[in-house]
């Protein structure tokens, strides 16, 4: 028989998870990968793998001879069909571990569909290999069984979502890509208009201006699986394009919501992993969420408070701590409980870790029975009163046996610092189950904050509400203000941002004037958005789910480039493909771009 590798006359008949005892005697057609062959002299076993599982199949000489002689040739990912008897697996050959583990296939004929050169790596779910080459063979590494898995999660989940989402009533709507500037606030891509000499598109931060449009147009509930862009640096959760699940709705209030939101997500989670998820899910402002965890992204799976000791110690003889606020900083600790039994060495570490981190330093003090200085073991106690040192005990709650951390310095770097070394104890100390969920909303985030330089810039975007009561704070405190806008954390991780929109013209050009945005450039800007809202534009509001991020957490992966088909590096480049390359100087000037290197580069 000569060997064709063309499918005329074959049909798949069965998926490879597919067969079990109820199927013996049939004849099946069976299609797939070689995940391993075990040649015994007389029989060969080959462990054929297709998307949904594997099936073992024999060739023996004495059933089908041509078969057993393309047998001898085959080698690991070789593709072949196979053609032959389901029968019951020997006594003692029963592999329980799978779905067809009880049943093989006795081959009659076979094809060898297509050879595979010998592999970069093995295509087995742990593997040695570096990112690099899997990257650059990721259609070998998607063939993985942990890989294809977390596809898969993605798909079951984003179909989860869908529902739950069109269940609400809400319209799968799409938004074009080709764009102009987007208000999110991060560098953007641009794309040369061939046509139009010299001008350039941007490609969208998120779809946030046409998703308020179509509420203006009507459509009342809106949402999308879209891709997003941004040119940012890149990180362990951050992508130069990653997915959102982006939703818009009309006539609904901030409660409103999050309640549509949580429902859907909320649903889809169960859906997926099976779980209750508890809903209502709690919520917490920004400002308990940065005075106790430092950050506007608490993990709580586990405690480990962030306590403020400033008025405490703000008149000690510690330098460290007083220095930190006579020049406007902070003093926050930690208490560990048992941390006591941290060696010298544990506690170079975490100091170098916080440091890392922007702090200074970190001060430290291990409690033992006593009071006032006698229940500390700290280089610096001696600095201290011991009412200052009862008092730190008591609001920590410190029991012999326990050890404090002290961060001293800028609100920022303690804050910052801190809780990352909450984070890292956490994991270190096992404080926490890897497969609890914890959402949680953080809400009421300040409308607006200065940057580095001392410009004023909206926190979320420029069309986010300020809560009802803190509009007449926009001409006196703007500072002050908070916003009608909630994010969604997942695990310490944020998953989700959204808002109430400003929908009143008076109110938008308050908000642009207190972010010092003047009328000429939001018009050069938004200009699109300021007008549709003169045209009866409703009260909406809504929120994004960024999906890789949520696909990561739900996958137990550290990257969202575990989660993401065909991911780029840290370094925004494709390894399969190459992208981003030089193009041909004609291109160029069909685009009419001239690329010449600044001196600084
Ligand atoms: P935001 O900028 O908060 O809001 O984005 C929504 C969610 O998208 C995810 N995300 C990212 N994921 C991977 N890589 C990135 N570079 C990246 N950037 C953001 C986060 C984030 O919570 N238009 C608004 C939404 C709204 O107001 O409705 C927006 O884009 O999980
Ligand atoms: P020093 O006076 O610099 O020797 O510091 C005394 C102790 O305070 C050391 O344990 C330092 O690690 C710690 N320390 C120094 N700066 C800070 C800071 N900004 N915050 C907390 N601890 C600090």
């Amino acid at each position: 028989m000569e060997n064709s590798t063309s499918l005329v006359g074959w049909k798949r008949s069965h998926h490879l998870n597919e067969l079990n005892i109820s199927h013996n005697n049939q004849t099946v057609i069976l299609m797939g990968w070689v995940q391993n062959r075990r040649d015994h002299g007389n029989l060969i076993f080959i462990d054929l793998r297709d998307r949904e599982g594997q099936t073992q199949i024999v060739l023996d000489p004495a059933y089908a001879e041509e078969a057993h002689k393309l047998g001898e040739g085959i080698r690991s990912e070789f593709v072949l069909a196979a053609k032959g008897q389901v029968r019951p697996r020997p006594e003692g050959m029963i592999n329980e571990n799978l779905a067809t583990g009880k049943i093989e296939v006795l081959v009659k004929e076979l094809k060898i569909l297509n050879a595979c050169e010998s592999l970069p790596f093995q295509i087995q779910s742990q593997i040695e290999a570096g990112e690099t080459i899997r990257l650059k063979h990721r259609y070998l590494d998607l063939r993985r069984p942990s890989v294809k898995s977390n596809i898969m999660t993605r798909i079951k989940f984003v179909k989860a979502m869908r529902k739950a989402l069109e269940d609400q009533g809400f319209l799968d709507i799409e938004t074009p890509t080709l764009y102009k500037s987007t208000p999110e606030g991060a560098r953007e891509f641009v794309v040369p208009s061939r046509i139009n000499p010299g001008d350039f598109y941007a490609l969208p931060q998120s779809p946030q201006l046409f998703k308020q449009v179509l509420m203006v147009a009507g459509f009342e509930r809106y949402y999308q699986v879209v891709k997003c862009f941004r040119d940012e640096d890149l990180r362990a959760d951050r992508q130069p394009e990653f997915t959102q699940i982006d939703c818009e709705m009309s006539w609904e209030e901030a409660e409103g919501i999050m309640q549509a939101m949580e429902s859907a997500v909320s649903q889809a989670t169960t859906e997926l992993t099976g779980k209750n998820i508890n809903s209502p899910f709690p919520k917490m402002t920004y400002s308990e969420a940065m005075e106790n965890y430092g950050c506007d992204k608490p993990d709580t799976r586990f405690d480990l408070h962030l306590i403020n000791i400033s008025k405490i110690v703000a008149s000690s003889d510690f330098k460290v701590f007083s220095g930190a606020i006579n020049t406007g900083g902070i003093v926050n600790c930690i208490r560990i409980p048992k941390g006591g039994q941290f060696t010298r060495k544990d506690l170079d570490e975490l100091t170098e870790f916080v440091q890392l981190h922007g702090a200074k330093g970190m001060a430290w003090a291990k409690i033992q029975e006593g009071e006032g200085a006698d229940s500390w073991q700290s280089p610096f106690s001696k600095f201290l009163l011991d009412t200052v040192i009862d008092e730190i005990n008591q609001l920590s709650g410190a029991e012999p046996g326990d050890l404090i951390v002290f961060g001293a310095g800028s609100y920022k770097n303690t804050k910052a610092s801190l809780a990352a070394l909450r984070l890292k104890l956490g994991e270190k100390l096992n404080l926490y189950d890897e497969h609890q969920l914890n959402y949680l909303w953080i809400t009421d985030f300040p409308l607006m904050e200065k940057d580095e330089r001392g410009k004023m810039a909206a926190l979320h975007h420029p069309f986010t509400a300020p809560r009802p009561d803190d509009i007449p704070l926009l001409e006196t405190d703007p500072e002050k203000a908070l916003a009608s806008a909630f994010d969604l954390v997942l695990n310490g991780n944020e998953v989700g941002g959204g808002s109430v929109r400003i929908h009143d013209q008076e109110l938008q050009k308050k908000v642009f004037r207190a972010i010092g945005l003047t009328e000429e450039e939001a018009e050069s800007k938004f200009g699109f958005l300021l007008e549709a809202l003169k045209f009866g534009a409703p009260p909406h509001g809504g929120l994004a789910f960024g999906l890789d991020r949520l696909i990561m957490i739900l996958t137990g992966e550290k990257s969202i480039r575990e989660v993401i088909t065909f991911p780029k590096t840290n370094k925004g480049t494709c390894l399969m493909t190459n992208a981003p390359n030089k193009v041909t100087g004609e291109e160029l000037r069909d685009l009419h771009i001239r690329v010449h290197k600044l001196e600084s580069e």
